[in-house]
């Protein structure tokens, strides 16, 4: 395998998630933050986590230690410098990542493939932001990383074929279904998910049914693990928000138009479980 060493930007929910999953299939694993307060705050997300599955009997605590033990932290970039793997899971704004990239560029092995965990901008726009846009992919990772199955793996047309081959490599190493998708906003998840959601508020607006009606329609009618509102909470109203927003300078279609409702909320900081209010009350929890 010719990838050894994972870095990731980004220890918020995705990127915790990412480092846990790389680190628990062997992987030495370096995860940056911006700062050490983030840093922190994204290492106790891992500890939790891990802390969660030695609880339920999935794994040891030795176990737990060796992959806590794989886990480097650092708000560096040069700590990144001799991995194989980076994929970046940082804020989905566009400025941001490029300026990322660029100081990742800088110090990253030319051979190493950048990876992006973008939910909704085009990767190609990215790629072209470094030095090597043919060893860089989309690898778009679905919440919670430790227990969703699915990677999809976007390729421009600029990605080389090595470079895929490593990356399904990868993700079958850590235990992901991939599923290959052209560089499209949204993909194949979210451009059929982020409709689905703001379908759900407009009706919510519309007066159709209730918070608790509609999550329970969907729930007990279609069989899905979470209704519309429980998920649109739980994946973090803001970055709905955000994500709406590319997906609708994308296509100019009325289906990814963020609703009043949405924009209100994210305004209000209701942003869902991470800030304790939503379309429901997390706080208690
Ligand atoms: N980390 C690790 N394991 C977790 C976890 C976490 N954060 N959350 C839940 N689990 C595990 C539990 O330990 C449990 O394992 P077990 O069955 O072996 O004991 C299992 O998952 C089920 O959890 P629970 O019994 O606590 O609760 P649920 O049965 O309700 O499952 C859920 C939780 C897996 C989150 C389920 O509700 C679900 O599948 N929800 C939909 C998730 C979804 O749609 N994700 C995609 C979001 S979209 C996205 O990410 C893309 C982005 O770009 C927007």
């Amino acid at each position: 395998m010719a990838i050894r060493k994972v870095g990731v930007l980004g220890c918020g929910l995705m990127g915790s998630g990412i480092a846990e999953v790389a680190a628990k299939a062997g992987f030495d694993t370096v995860v940056r933050e911006v700062s050490e307060a983030l840093l922190e705050k994204g290492m106790g997300k891992i500890r939790g986590s891990l802390g969660k599955a030695v609880e339920k009997g999935k794994m040891t605590a030795e176990e737990r230690d060796a992959v806590l033990g794989r886990i480097h932290g650092t708000t560096s970039f040069e700590a990144l410098a001799d991995c194989d793997l980076v994929v970046e899971a940082i804020v989905e704004n566009l400025d941001e990542k490029k300026a990322t990239y660029a100081a990742l560029d800088k110090v990253a092995k030319p051979t190493a493939i950048f990876a992006s965990n973008t939910s909704s901008l085009t990767v190609t726009q990215l790629a072209m932001a470094t030095s090597r846009p043919a060893r860089f992919v989309g690898l778009h990772f679905f919440n919670p990383v430790p227990v969703m199955k699915l990677v999809e793996v976007v390729r421009t047309l600029l990605t080389e074929d090595a470079a895929l081959a490593e990356i399904d490599e990868f993700c079958r190493a850590i235990g992901k279904t991939p599923v290959a998708c052209k560089d499209n906003s949204g993909f194949i998840v979210n451009r059929l998910l982020v409709p689905y959601l703001l379908d759900a508020i407009r009706a919510l607006e519309e007066g159709v049914g209730s918070v608790a009606d509609i999550d329970e329609g969907m729930k007990l009618g279609c069989g899905y693990p979470m209704g519309p509102f429980q998920l649109l909470d739980f994946v973090g109203l803001d970055t709905t928000y955000f994500i709406a927003n590319i997906m609708f300078e994308e296509y100019r279609e009325k289906r990814f138009a963020p609703p009043p409702l949405l924009k209100q909320m994210v305004q209000a900081g209701r942003f869902g479980k991470k800030s304790g209010r939503g379309f429901y009350d997390h706080s208690k929890k």
